[in-house]
């Protein structure tokens, strides 16, 4: 089977996202019993021109199975704020510390920090109301929870958030360098959880059975680990302003990434592997996979 050109992936991706943005902005709306600077804080990173690719992800593993798209939204936009909530507390100054997300100053520069704080606190609770409230089969909504709750928490992203926090060495640090087991562990929950769980939500409101979701979560747990490879490569090797983030900021904080474990060559091998079991996961779901194949290429050829 052939994959698809990078160009189409990268078309699809970003007409998704056009899409999906608008969507957001039309149904994630607050009333007046929200207090207008929490509301405003959590509009501003949720509608921030982000890729989308976990919401994306959602929707072509939904299809791929069977889902209509009206049933993709709510999965889609619960994992999108999950998403936003755990890049607003990333950037906060006692985490990484940054200014720049989305090409725009980071949230906590906009709202402060106890606003920002809130506001990653919110879209928590959001998700998981949306999730709960939005017309989804009933018998889909308890797995949808569970599945979400599961790769936020300390078994997931903010497990391997914690991780990333503790594993920060200075150069004159005298432990001993994490290994590269270790380093994959930290991708695989701060990054791959939410890529995996995103693949298997898809599934979810498709109704598939236990198998497929197996393959859905391994796809995606596969992509997200190459994704956040390719995340740190593009550390290294690209701009601020083709990232809309600081670059070279790994290595300033002492972070244990792939390329200062393994270094550059290698981290590439790595990401590629990783490629390659999604790949391989995936084929084994009957229907037109090329897509989604594309996209696992995507996540580690895109420059941003
Ligand atoms: C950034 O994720 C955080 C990582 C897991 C590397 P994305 O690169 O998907 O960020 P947006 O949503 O496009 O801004
Ligand atoms: C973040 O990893 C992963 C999250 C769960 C937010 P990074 O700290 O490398 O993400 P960026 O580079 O700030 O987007
Ligand atoms: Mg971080
Ligand atoms: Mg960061
Ligand atoms: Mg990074």
């Amino acid at each position: 089977m052939t994959t698809k050109p990078a160009s189409e992936t990268l078309d699809a991706v970003k007409s998704f996202a056009l899409r999906f943005s608008r969507l957001l902005d039309e149904r994630i709306t607050f009333d007046g019993q929200t207090p207008q600077t929490l509301a405003d804080s959590i509009r501003y990173s949720l509608l921030a021109p982000g890729k989308r690719l976990r919401p994306f992800l959602v929707y072509q593993c939904g299809a791929l199975c069977g889902a209509d798209d009206d049933v993709c939204f709510a999965p889609a936009a619960a994992i999108e704020m999950i998403h936003a909530f755990s890049l607003i507390h990333d950037d906060l100054p006692a985490m990484d510390d940054d200014d720049l997300r989305r090409g725009r100053p980071t949230n906590h520069k906009v709202y402060g920090e106890a606003v920002a704080i809130l506001a990653g606190d919110a879209l928590v609770t959001l998700a998981f109301e949306t999730l709960a409230t939005k017309t989804l089969d009933r018998a889909h909504i308890a797995p949808l929870v569970a599945d979400l709750a599961r790769a936020t928490g300390g078994e997931g992203m903010i497990g391997g958030q914690t991780l990333d926090i503790e594993g920060q060495r200075s150069e004159t640090d005298e432990r001993s360098a994490l290994t590269l087991e270790s380093v994959r562990r930290i991708h695989s929950t701060k990054t791959g959880s939410l890529f995996e769980c995103a693949c298997k939500m898809g599934g979810i409101v498709a109704g598939a059975d236990a198998e497929t979701l197996e393959r859905l979560g391994a796809f995606g747990l596969n992509l997200g680990l190459a994704f956040q490879i390719a995340d740190d490569l593009l550390d290294v090797t690209a701009t601020s302003d083709d990232l809309g983030k600081k670059s070279g900021k790994d290595a300033e904080s002492g972070k244990q990434t792939y390329p200062a474990s393994v270094g550059i060559d290698r981290s590439r091998g790595l990401a590629q592997e990783a490629v390659a079991g999604a790949i391989e996961a995936i084929r084994g779901v009957s229907g037109d996979t090329a897509g989604l194949e594309a996209m696992a290429e995507f996540a580690i050829r895109r420059d941003r």
